[in-house]
């Protein structure tokens, strides 16, 4: 018998999650994300000699959803939260997911509960968290969340990433995705391949086709309705530790190429990670990859972490009278990629605190 894909889903659910996706990745606007757990913000705080408490990682989020309200609103379309944060509010006793949404902000929430190792691999990983996922997912949409995001990760070596390792991954994305819909939740597929190591350009963009084939083979295996689901990539770019670097225009042939073999068009947006790059790279990869003369049938946005927030946080170091500071340099980096994700950065224009400085953290799991 023939099984009509997508036959559980009815029409209002598929309008539902496609007018989300589809708002995310509007025209000039891209993602946020300060999913980071409270293990992770922590060694953010300390770079900047601030204590890993509550009440400091609130400080800090607060300061990012209060920067200048025009040019968040104007850039902003979505903020990835990490549960903790979900569930904050500002000094005033406004709950953040309500400061957000006056904002024109869509709110969405990391779902994964982090990596584990995948055994039998040669320090390979897998993610967990789909047990409890449909109840979570219903609470959180409740909450007010519209979105998810999931990550996995894969390391480029000789001999990685192995077949279990992609196709594992492949299956618990597409699984988390299907869960995700049938909670009216917009789920963002993240397969990171991390740029640690001496590979090449070329190598890069061969692992990044395999594995976004396996990744959109599983989508389809498990009916997710693409037109309702984003992507989280990585660019492609030469490993950290490659001697022979790749320009903007480099990346941006190999990291269209490599989309243009693997994701189907139905997919309405494409919102990088930024990796590790440095604020100025990943602005001015993003606007090569807008500025790039192929085809390229999706939204070409960002979803930055490090990458929007490195400058902000060295400016802030926890110091009250340096919040204005802090939002400044936020608004620095919102406006060069609200630029770069149309084509219309001017590589260098924007110099913020830290735009040069590497992001990279090695052997990074989280
Ligand atoms: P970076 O932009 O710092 O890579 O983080 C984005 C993200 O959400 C990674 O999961």
């Amino acid at each position: 018998m023939v099984v009509e894909k997508y036959a559980n889903a009815e029409p209002e659910l598929k309008q539902e999650l496609k007018a989300i996706a589809e708002k995310i990745v509007s025209t000039g606007k891209g993602i946020l994300a300060v999913d980071e757990s409270p293990n992770d913000m922590g060694e953010r705080l300390r770079d900047v000699n601030v204590e890993n408490t509550e009440e400091n990682r609130r400080a800090w989020r607060q300061l990012l959803f209060t920067a200048n309200k025009d040019v968040i609103s104007q850039h902003i379309s979505g903020v990835i939260l990490y549960h903790e944060t979900l569930y904050q509010n500002a000094d005033d006793g406004t709950p953040f997911v309500e400061l957000l949404r006056q904002r024109n902000i869509i709110p969405g929430i990391k779902v994964d509960t982090g990596l584990v190792p995948l055994f039998g691999t040669t320090g390979e990983h897998t993610a967990q968290g789909l047990d409890d996922l449909q109840a979570r997912c219903i609470q959180y949409k409740k909450d007010g969340c519209d979105f998810a995001k999931w990550r996995c990760a894969f390391k480029i070596t000789k001999d990685t990433p192995s077949k279990l390792s992609i196709l594992e991954n492949a299956n618990v994305l597409a699984r988390y995705a299907s869960i995700c819909q049938s909670a009216r939740i917009v789920p963002i597929v993240e397969p990171d391949i991390l740029s640690d190591g001496d590979h090449d350009l070329t190598r890069c963009q061969q692992v990044t086709e395999e594995v976004l084939a396996a990744v959109y083979k599983a989508l389809s295996d498990h009916h997710v309705y693409l037109e309702g689901t984003l992507l989280k990539p990585n660019m492609v770019t030469p490993g950290q530790s490659c001697p022979k670097k790749a320009s903007p225009q480099e990346i941006a042939a190999a990291t269209v190429t490599a989309f243009q073999r693997t994701v189907p068009v139905a997919v309405p947006g494409i919102a990088f990670l930024s990796g590790g790059q440095s604020e100025e790279d990943a602005s001015v990869n993003l606007d090569a990859i807008n500025k790039y003369p192929g085809k390229k049938p999706w939204t070409l946005t960002f979803s930055y972490g490090r990458a929007l927030q490195a400058s902000a946080r060295s400016a802030w170091s926890g110091d009250p009278n340096q919040i204005a500071a802090g939002q400044e340099e936020l608004v620095k980096r919102v406006k060069a990629n609200g630029a770069a994700c149309q084509g219309k950065y001017l590589a260098g224009s924007v110099s913020s605190e830290a735009a040069r400085a590497s992001n990279f953290i090695e052997g990074r799991v989280y």
